[in-house]
């Protein structure tokens, strides 16, 4: 068995999310020349590759499906059909071989009954989300899987260099995703509001950024580290009849939660 630094990663697809991957695992020692790439233009592919250290451009998908120990599809939805059916037979059967969908919408079941893929290919599929290029992202990855168990072991250790790795049951993949992918937007929408609030008081646009986004990135560190209920935090930063609880209220009185649960539902809705 290679060890993860011998591994040969593919992408077919190098678009935004692969190529915040890509940033990420280079980023933590794995080396741009063991890794492959395709796209829908090899000038612009060329471009980015060359730019990332030298990851090797590739025309063909189906050299890349044979020379990739790891093959992530990183396409969109709407052209996975099309992209990877062709190299269905090129990734299964190889025991070595794995593949890992990030397309959103697509699970374990599907890829095999709209017979995408053939039984036999060792997939998992996961839902990221773009601090994977600072190694603080999230893969959301569905629990039914069809890797082996030493498989399993070299792709959480490989996907743990780019952030938390959080397996949930095939039914919350997309409320997971929902709220793991997209919800960088509202936290951005709520960091520059706040920031908003900091420059109407007179705080310099770039100090204001700086402060909120080290507040956001501090308070949640201290959740993950404590495991406290957020609610708890909350209270004990409002003392009472102090100022904080005053802005609690106001957010409350505006809907605050009412809109961000609004929000994850409207996606969910679609
Ligand atoms: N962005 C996110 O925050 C996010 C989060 C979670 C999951 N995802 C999933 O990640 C996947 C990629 O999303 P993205 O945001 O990275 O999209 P993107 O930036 O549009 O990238 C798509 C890539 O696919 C390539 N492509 C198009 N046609 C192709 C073909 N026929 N053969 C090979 N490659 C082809 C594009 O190449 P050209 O540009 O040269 O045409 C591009 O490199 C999607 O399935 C999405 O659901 C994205």
């Amino acid at each position: 068995m290679k060890t993860i630094n011998e591994l040969k990663i593919g992408y077919i697809g190098f678009g935004n999310m692969a190529g915040a991957i890509a940033r990420g695992l280079i980023q933590s020692g794995l080396k741009a020349e063991n890794m492959y790439a395709v796209s829908g233009h090899f000038d612009r592919l060329s471009e980015k590759c060359e730019k990332m250290g030298g990851i090797h451009a590739l025309e063909d998908p189906m050299e890349l499906a044979a020379v990739s120990d790891i093959v992530f599809i990183s396409v969109k939805p709407n052209k996975i059909r099309d992209v990877v059916k062709p190299l269905a037979e090129a990734l299964a059967g190889d025991t070595e071989k794995l593949v890992i969908s990030i397309a959103w919408g697509y699970n374990f079941d599907r890829y095999f009954e709209e017979d995408i893929l053939k039984d036999g290919t060792h997939l998992l599929c996961t839902c990221p989300n773009t601090p994977v290029s600072i190694n603080k992202g999230i893969f959301v990855a569905e629990n039914k899987h069809s890797l082996t168990e030493m498989q399993l072991e070299t792709v959480e250790e490989l996907l743990s260099y780019l952030g938390r790795v959080i397996f949930v049951e095939t039914k919350l993949m997309g409320a997971s995703g929902t709220v793991c992918g997209c919800g960088p937007a509202f936290a951005d929408l709520f960091m520059e509001a706040m920031a908003d609030a900091a420059v109407m008081y007179g705080i310099p646009r770039k100090t204001a950024y700086e402060m909120v986004s080290a507040m956001t990135e501090g308070n949640a560190a201290l959740q993950l580290a404590s495991g406290k209920h957020p609610g708890e935090m909350k209270d004990e930063v409002c003392s009472p009849g102090g100022s904080t609880i005053r802005g609690v209220a106001a957010l409350e009185e505006h809907g605050f939660r009412a809109a961000v649960i609004a929000a994850i539902k409207a996606i969910q809705e679609k």
